[in-house]
Order: C-alpha cells, then sequence, then structure tokens
C-alpha cells in the first residue's frame, strides 16, 4: 500500500471520534498503514501533541457500539508515533502553511469532518497554497454524507468541487456504502442464481427497511438539530439499502455499472408526501443544543413505489428513528403467500428474506416448518448466513477502514457520485417538505401511532426485527 498523509480537518469532531480514528487503530494493529504513512490532526482548541495522545486513548476506549474490542498499548503508540496535531483557524492563512511542514509524503488525503459551511474556505485555502493538485503524486479528498441539505444546496456543492478537484479527486463518503453487510447483498443476490428470479413484484408482497436505534442525540444536538431523521440517514444509508436490495444486476462489477444501475432505482422512486409520517422523541427539545420549541424528526415512517415494472405496485415501506424500542439495521423482503396454502394449518406466515446489517449481522431466510411430533404443527424458522465471528473483534472490516483502503486505492465504487447524491435529494425534497409538527413517542417505543397506521392502512404491520438469529 503506498504511503501517505491524510490529514483530518475536525479531528476532535464526533465523526473523527466514532469512526475515523477506531478505524485507524484497526488499520494500525493490521499492518495496513506503510510506514511513512502520517496523520495530520486539524483543530481550533489548543492541544500540544501529548495531549493529542491522550485525546486519542480517550476516544479509543471510550462507548463505542462498532469498536468494542480491547486497545493494545504497542499500537496504540504506534499509532500515536504518526499523529502530529495542528491548533488553528480553518479561515487562516498560518494553518496552511504549518500544514505544508507537516505532509511528508507525495500522496495526500483531506478528510474533512467540519461543518459543511467551512468547506469553501478548506478549498480555496488549499488551491492557494498548490494542494489540490499534484504533480508527482495523488491528492484525494473525502467528504461526508449529507452533501447539502436539499437539491438545490447539493448541486452548488456538486459545483464547488468540482471547481477545485476532479471527480476523480472526490470520494463522497457514506459510510453504509462500506458495510461489509451491505456489499455482501450485491454479491448474494448475483453469485447465487436461486434468489434473483423470486426478487420482483410476481412473488414479493411488500418490501421494509428499519434503522432503529435504542440511543438518542448524545452531544450531537448542535448538527440534529438542523438535519433530522430523513436527511440525516433516510436520504443516504436507506437509500442506499434499498438501492443495493432492488437494483438490476450490473453489467459488470466495476463502480460505473454499480452506479448506473443504483440510480436507475433512486431515480424512479416515487416520493409520496401524503404517505409519510415524522415523530420526535418525548424529551428531545430538552437536549443540549436543541431549540426548546424544536421541530425537527427523529423518526420518520414512509411509503413508496419503484416505478418499474419489476417492482411494479410492490410497496416499500422505510422507517428510522433513535430512542426506539431497540438497535437493529435491516431489509425484510416479504413474499406473498401462494393462493392456495395445502392445509389450513399452514396458517399465513409469510416468507421473509432479511438482509440484517447489524446487529446478528447475517443473511436469513424466514421459513415455516413442522413441529416434531404426531400433529402438524407450523413453526417459523430461519434458514441463515450469519458472520458467526463476533463483529466486535475484527472479523469484519469497519466500513471507514474499508472505504479508507479504497480511498487509498482511488477505487470509487462504494463512494457517491454528484449525480447519485442529486437523485437522492430529489426523491426527499417533496418529503421534507412536508415535515410539521411531528408527532410525539416515548423513548422505547416503536415510534408514533401514526408509522404504525400508514401500514395498517394497507393491511400490514411493521416487523419487529429479530434476535432469535445470527446469536453470537
Ligand atoms: C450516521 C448518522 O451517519 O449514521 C447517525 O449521522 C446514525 O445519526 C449513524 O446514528 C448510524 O450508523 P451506524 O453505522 O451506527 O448504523
Amino acid at each position: 500500500m503506498d504511503s501517505f498523509t491524510l490529514v483530518i480537518f475536525g479531528i476532535t469532531s464526533n465523526l473523527a471520534q466514532k469512526y475515523m480514528i477506531p478505524a485507524l487503530y484497526d488499520m494500525e494493529e493490521k499492518g495496513m498503514l506503510a510506514i511513512d504513512t502520517n496523520i495530520v490532526g486539524i483543530a481550533r482548541r489548543q492541544m500540544a501533541n501529548e495531549d493529542l495522545h491522550k485525546y486519542i486513548g480517550q476516544v479509543l476506549n471510550m462507548e463505542n457500539i462498532h469498536h468494542r474490542h480491547a486497545i493494545k498499548e504497542e499500537v496504540f503508540n504506534r499509532l500515536c508515533d504518526r499523529f502530529e496535531y495542528l491548533s488553528g483557524e480553518i479561515e487562516d492563512q498560518t494553518t496552511y502553511d504549518n500544514l505544508k511542514k507537516e505532509l511528508k509524503n507525495k500522496n495526500i488525503i483531506f478528510y474533512l469532518a467540519t461543518y459543511p459551511e467551512l468547506y469553501s474556505y478548506i478549498f480555496e485555502h488549499l488551491q492557494k497554497n498548490n494542494l489540490s493538485k499534484s504533480r508527482t503524486g495523488w491528492i484525494r479528498l473525502m467528504i461526508e454524507k449529507p452533501i447539502g441539505h436539499d437539491l438545490p444546496s447539493a448541486k452548488a456543492l456538486n459545483g464547488l468541487l468540482t471547481g477545485y478537484f476532479t471527480e476523480d479527486q472526490i470520494f463522497r463518503l457514506d459510510h453504509y456504502l462500506g458495510k461489509e453487510t451491505l456489499q455482501n447483498i450485491l454479491t448474494f443476490r448475483f453469485a447465487n442464481d436461486i434468489f434473483e428470479p423470486l426478487i420482483n413484484k410476481n412473488f414479493i408482497d411488500h418490501i421494509q427497511i428499519t434503522a432503529s436505534e435504542d440511543f438518542g442525540i448524545g452531544k450531537r444536538g448542535g448538527y440534529y438539530d438542523q438535519v433530522g431523521a430523513l436527511k440525516d440517514v433516510g436520504q443516504n444509508h436507506q437509500l442506499q439499502m434499498l438501492s443495493f436490495a432492488t437494483m438490476d444486476a450490473p453489467a459488470k462489477f466495476t463502480s460505473l455499472s454499480i452506479a448506473k444501475e443504483k440510480i436507475k432505482i433512486i431515480k424512479n422512486l416515487q416520493p409520496l408526501p401524503d404517505h409519510i409520517v415524522f415523530g420526535q422523541y418525548e424529551g428531545y427539545q430538552q437536549e443540549e443544543n436543541v431549540l426548546p420549541d424544536s421541530s425537527t424528526d427523529t423518526f420518520y415512517a414512509l411509503k413508496t413505489f419503484i416505478k418499474n415494472s419489476r417492482f411494479e405496485n410492490v410497496p416499500i415501506y422505510i422507517r428510522a428513528g433513535k430512542k426506539l424500542n431497540q438497535t437493529a439495521t435491516e431489509i425484510s423482503i416479504v413474499f406473498k403467500n401462494p393462493p392456495n396454502r395445502l392445509h389450513v394449518n399452514f396458517g399465513d406466515e409469510p416468507n421473509v428474506l432479511i438482509y440484517r446489517i447489524q446487529p446478528n449481522e447475517g443473511i436469513v431466510f424466514k421459513i415455516s416448518t413442522k413441529l416434531p411430533g404426531y400433529e402438524t404443527k407450523i413453526k417459523p424458522e430461519y434458514m441463515q448466513y450469519c458472520y458467526r465471528i463476533d463483529p466486535h473483534k475484527h472479523y469484519i472490516p469497519d466500513p471507514y477502514e474499508k472505504l479508507l483502503v479504497d480511498a487509498m486505492r482511488g477505487e470509487h465504487t462504494f463512494f457517491n457520485d454528484a449525480e447519485a447524491v442529486e437523485a437522492q435529494w430529489a426523491f426527499i425534497d417533496p418529503l421534507a417538505a412536508r415535515r410539521g409538527k411531528p408527532a410525539q413517542y416515548k423513548a422505547g417505543s416503536w415510534g408514533p401511532k401514526e408509522a404504525d397506521r400508514l401500514l395498517e392502512k394497507d393491511g400490514r404491520k411493521w416487523l419487529e426485527p429479530s434476535m432469535d438469529f445470527c446469536r453470537i
């Protein structure tokens, strides 16, 4: 692997703490960082290098659902040796003068974990300091979702980006695309021939996508209150999930072919502003940095359709929220019941194909089985492919680790391009415009009753994510 300098704008941000620093630790442990690779962390606060090391230690030992393994001292020390801290203002030329002294490699990745309002200053300064292009190595830019806050702002940001960088330098990151469990959906669907003929309107009754979290917004009020659930995870992570589960087979397993199929799904999604529900957990308005009369959604549930012949009239229900009953992210493909079940005892429990993104990671098929005995009694069971090994013990690479490796290799397959991001907003904008006063729901519930009604009207109900499969 090439050596490079990773520059993290916003090293003290939540993103750096929750994702990037733990991913760098894992890469260090696996020996994936070339010997000369160095890391520069930039933030405003004054901190000596030793304080930065202390901070990294705290971050690595913090409660983190995705990073739960023990921290080895020698790995931690090796990682700290790569780090240099720069305190400075993004808008200040001195920051870039200092930065230039720390660029020990001809290859550079700039990773932006700052507020988007600061991007233009960063790009401007990088260009002014001849840091946006390189003649001898490569320079790449990783920026986080959400790209913009609606379609016009996404277009403006994409325009801004391409004013300074070429498209092949830009890596628009949505960490769901780096999840092994999401990437495996494509392999499962296209490397096995038996399921794909069933994934269409003839066999599928409907599709559900759930991303529920049993925790609140924590200290992220400043960011979250401006965004809300629909734009925080609905515009991006959940649309990626949907497109992976429903796209047609790409002509080749290349970035371009996959992007082409993904985008067809997003562009064909039908926004139905009369079929969206927004919720807010009780007590949200008292969270840190949240407006006391905030109407930000911490929950949403919607219904949509894909306008293509393959999924014609197959409803898709998507929901996400904080402080819900449990933490689980999954896609459930619910199959139709055959019109003539052989025996009334067989009941009407549908088959469900579940892509469980987390926890109990796996791909499982819910089937009906006979309970052993003299009677014909039906028991739902799971045929399962499980990752089996505890993901917190590193077996499944962290998405940031995978995406950083891809960016190092210049591989764009699991990043978004401008067109994809804009298509996502084109779907979300008319729905977001419908947000009024969100319905309140109790912490620990499954969201407001209105979300249940959304399905009940169609004679369906939400599936509660099961923890009965892929237990470690
Ligand atoms: C982030 C959102 O992008 O994704 C968070 O900003 C959300 O609000 C998180 O909690 C979910 O990611 P994961 O990997 O924990 O499912």
